[in-house]
């Protein structure tokens, strides 16, 4: 899916540098994108996937299954593949064996470890054993920042207000 804004993008240059080196290497790679409310986590990452294209979902307070099951239709409305699994690991794991270099995005990222949080360890389990060994997948999480001191498992680039004011 594309979106067209009527305000233009602007001064992203260097976190696009940044995701578009880890577009270009291989393996599954997972960046973090993590910063205050409105400071343009959602819009970098829209922007990113109107660039290569991908699955962008957007979670909410709902329970883990209803999360997955809304995940999963994402990942069918954008892909045209309906996954197999009942839990976002196995279902990554499904996404990166696909072969292409497939882009998901799972923006506030905060509403899906509230409602399942064994997933940060799993994820980890995961990207250290079977994604690290199959194909090639991006996934972006976003949340937000006041989640990040909550979150010591996460190592990622912090969006900052600063940084647009070139
Ligand atoms: N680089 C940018 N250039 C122009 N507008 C931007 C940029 N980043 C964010 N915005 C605008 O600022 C508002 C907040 O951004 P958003 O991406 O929703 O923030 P967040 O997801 O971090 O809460 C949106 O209206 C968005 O379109
Ligand atoms: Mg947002």
């Amino acid at each position: 899916m594309s979106y067209a804004y009527r305000v233009p993008f602007i001064d992203r240059g260097a976190e696009l540098k940044v995701l578009e080196r880890e577009y270009g290497a291989s393996g599954f790679s997972l960046v973090v994108v993590y910063g205050r409310r409105r400071v343009g986590k959602t819009r970098l990452l829209r922007e990113f996937i109107n660039q290569h294209g991908g699955v962008y979902y957007v979670a909410s307070e709902l329970m883990y299954p209803q999360i997955v099951q809304e995940f999963s239709r994402a990942v069918y409305d954008s892909l045209g593949y309906l996954p197999r699994g009942r839990d976002l690991v196995e279902i990554l794991e499904e996404l990166a064996g696909l072969g292409s270099r497939t882009v998901v995005v799972i923006d506030e990222f905060q509403y899906v470890i509230e409602a399942e949080p064994s997933l940060p360890s799993r994820l980890q389990c995961s990207i250290d054993g079977v994604l690290k060994g199959v194909g090639s997948c991006m996934c972006f999480a976003a949340l937000q920042y006041r989640f990040r001191e909550e979150a010591p498992w996460v190592q990622g680039a912090s969006l900052r207000k600063e940084n647009r004011h070139h």
